[in-house]
């Protein structure tokens, strides 16, 4: 009897590494998972070392450099970097760092989505103090369409809101109001919808699509809001196959593929957060705790 042919092993892909401060990038995971539902992720969030938002971004440079390392020590073939205020502020030093592994930040496509929402070119971009100060969104509009007039907002308490799971109701709708008037003005809030205001507003921070509901109730109806999640995952696909590192083909299309999940600190509290981000239940056992 003839031997059988050898079976090639399945060619297992190296996994795609995924760093936030903490929580927040499992809006961007979820959108990850959702695109490419066969490949493997390594998500590293710095919880112990949260939030970036308000440090300085020569602090936040040096962070997103161990994070990176981290991840990059566990082989991964692709860098997401799932952050707004990291995005902002790390991305040359991440790629002059590692110029063989492609790194994509989530403002590029953030800002792409915007020029696509936008019908009179006016954005207006919310997000942490460390993002807004350096003028990434911005920066990164301008460069697609140096006409657009932006509006630039930091929305801190959005941040913490989120996490404490204050998404919906009185107190979360009191404080979109009191940080989205200034931007939308009385006018525009009263009226429904008013010449010069932005018809865009950009959630520049991970956590602020878990407060969609409040945000979109204080801004007047006409104006798009867009996340850059899914303009990130889509993003991180088209970059693969553009450098032949797209999905493992010959892996079963009914696998799904794994998330490993690392935190700094906390796994029980990243468990429950991080649920409501990610969309899932997560169990606490499941997330590893590393040290930088
Ligand atoms: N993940 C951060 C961002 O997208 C928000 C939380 C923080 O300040 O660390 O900017």
């Amino acid at each position: 009897m003839q031997a059988a042919p050898m079976q090639a092993a399945p060619m297992q892909a190296a996994p795609i590494g995924v760093f936030d401060s903490g929580v927040g990038g499992l809006t961007v995971l979820r959108a990850l998972r959702a695109q490419l539902p066969h490949d493997d992720f390594v998500y590293l969030g710095d919880t112990a070392r949260l939030p970036y938002g308000t440090k300085s971004a020569y602090t936040v440079v040096r962070y997103s450099l161990q994070c990176a390392a981290a991840l990059v020590a566990r082989g991964i073939r692709c860098l997401v970097v799932a952050c707004n205020t990291a995005s902002a502020s790390s991305l040359q030093a991440l790629r002059e760092h590692y110029p063989a592994l492609p790194v994509i930040g989530v403002i590029e496509p953030g800002a792409q989505a915007a020029i696509e929402a936008s019908a009179s070119q006016r954005i207006a971009v919310i997000a942490t103090e460390g993002t807004i100060q350096g003028g990434a969104y911005e920066a990164a509009i301008h460069r697609l369409n140096p006409d657009a007039q932006v509006s630039s907002l930091a929305c801190s308490l959005f941040v913490a809101m989120a996490e404490e799971g204050w998404t919906q109701g009185e107190i979360s709708e009191a404080v979109a109001r009191r940080y989205l008037q200034p931007l939308f003005g009385d006018e525009a809030m009263r009226q429904g919808a008013c010449y010069g205001v932005p018809d865009t507003l950009v959630l520049g921070c991970t956590h602020f699509p878990a407060l969609l509901e409040p945000i979109r109730a204080a801004v007047p109806p006409h104006v798009h809001i867009v996340d850059s999640a899914g303009t990130t995952a889509a993003a991180v696909r088209r970059q693969l196959a553009g450098v032949g590192a797209a999905s493992p083909i010959n892996r079963s299309l009914a696998a799904r593929g794994r998330i490993t999940l690392l935190a700094t600190d906390g796994a029980e509290r990243f468990a429950r957060v991080g649920s409501r981000f990610l969309g899932e239940p997560l169990a606490a056992e499941a997330v590893q705790i590393v040290d930088l």
